[in-house]
């Protein structure tokens, strides 16, 4: 387990901030390097045409270590849609099949599906949410030979509940579907390998548990897809792009590997510095690590929480760094604005309290979340 990191991060000592699957707060040397980079579009006459490309690169090679997976295989993207709008243009789907969804899944990784099954005459196919809270059991019962496509997550944005993806890809092996995966709620806060689970595509927003900052993430391409066809078409994309003088000898090649999904001026001198040394630093402490000491954290909660009559699925079900507590009474609807007041900061999602640690969280942070709880408790179903 890690120490507590918290000063690496500017967080008042009086902020319980328990929401990082809202928003990662960034780190002071994310930070720097951010503001670093900004400052230097205050001299263009610096910025050298192979720093379009530097940057770049060293984002995949570290993004690509967080992802058991080679920098050739990692695209540059700005948000989850945006990389699942990529694989939605290329993944082949026929009338009569169907793209598996979960119930309740996050839209940026839906409506490009719900689009592409309007368009080739298949349908969606919704896992129901399982009362059991065993996702990968009912998402390996839905793994029917209609299946074109599983577009899924690590772990349900709302209550936590993870998935087994290592079985998951060998089930879509077996029956031939594509493996299409939004990792923005897990990738930095728990073990992922591209090699174990084999993915068609996987993209992951940057400022949630990647600790980066807003508008840049990343995406995993699988070599069999490398020749496909982009979202967008630009010229840093192109195999001639680094001869700034003969862009316009316009090519019909792109360059290697997954860099031809590249968005539109990926070289984004404040961001991907940031992202670069938030990314570093997940390395550093070693995602693993960064799973348990969120998770001990979430154990803690968990069992002080049902002493007040909330309920979570229990670990492996639910994935450690992320805890849904529900009650059979409902929430009050003034809770968040309670918790505010109180300086403690956690997401309602549906009828659940969804608490998101990290290494910046003190047990303090906890005991003033519980504190609140115990109140709500004792109000009945008013706060
Ligand atoms: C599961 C999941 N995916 C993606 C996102 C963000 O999507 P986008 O980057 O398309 O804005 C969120 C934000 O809450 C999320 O919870």
């Amino acid at each position: 387990m890690l120490t507590c990191q918290r000063h690496l991060f500017d967080i008042p000592d009086d902020v319980a901030y328990l929401n990082c699957a809202y928003m990662s707060p960034l780190m002071k040397p994310a930070l720097e390097a951010g503001t670093t980079g900004l400052a230097r579009k205050a001299h263009p006459w610096q910025i050298t045409p192979d720093q379009f490309f530097t940057g770049a690169e060293e984002f995949r090679s570290v993004a690509a270590r967080l992802l058991d997976s080679s920098a050739d295989c990692i695209a540059i993207v700005p948000s989850a849609s945006y990389g699942i709008a990529a694989a939605a243009r290329n993944v082949p789907i026929n009338k009569g099949q169907s793209v598996l969804v979960l119930e309740e899944q996050f839209p940026s990784n839906y409506y490009s599906w719900l689009r592409r099954v309007a368009e080739t005459g298949a349908s969606l196919k919704v896992v129901a949410w399982p009362e059991d809270n065993d996702w990968t059991a009912a998402v390996l019962n839905s793994l029917t030979d209609d299946v074109a496509v599983a577009a899924l997550p690590h772990v349900q944005w709302t209550s936590g509940g993870r998935l087994d993806l290592v079985r998951v890809g060998e089930a879509c092996r077996k029956i031939g579907a594509a493996l299409v995966l939004d990792l923005t709620q897990s990738l930095g806060a728990l073990p992922f390998s591209v090699r174990d689970v084999q993915p068609d595509f996987a993209v992951a927003a940057s400022y949630k548990w990647l600790l980066g900052p807003y508008s840049v993430g990343l995406l995993y391409v699988a070599p069999k897809w490398q020749g496909g066809t982009p979202v967008e078409e630009n010229w840093i994309q192109r195999a001639n792009a680094r001869d700034f003088s003969s862009l316009i000898l316009y090519t019909e090649n792109y360059d290697e590997g997954a860099r031809r999904f590249d968005m539109g001026e990926r070289s984004n001198f404040a961001l991907l510095p940031a992202a670069v040394r938030a990314m570093k630093q997940l390395l550093e402490w070693d995602v693993a690590q960064v799973s348990e000491t969120a998770g001990a954290l979430n154990r803690q909660l968990a069992s002080a929480a049902a002493n007040l009559g909330f309920s979570a699925p229990a670990e492996p079900l639910r994935a450690p760094h992320y805890l849904a507590l529900r009650r059979k009474e409902a929430i009050p609807k003034e809770l968040p604005e309670m918790l505010a007041r109180e300086k403690v900061f956690v997401s309602i999602r549906g009828s659940s309290i969804r608490v998101a640690p990290h290494v910046y969280n003190t047990a303090e942070d906890g005991a003033r979340l519980i504190a609140c709880l115990r109140r709500i408790a004792a109000a009945g179903t008013s706060a």
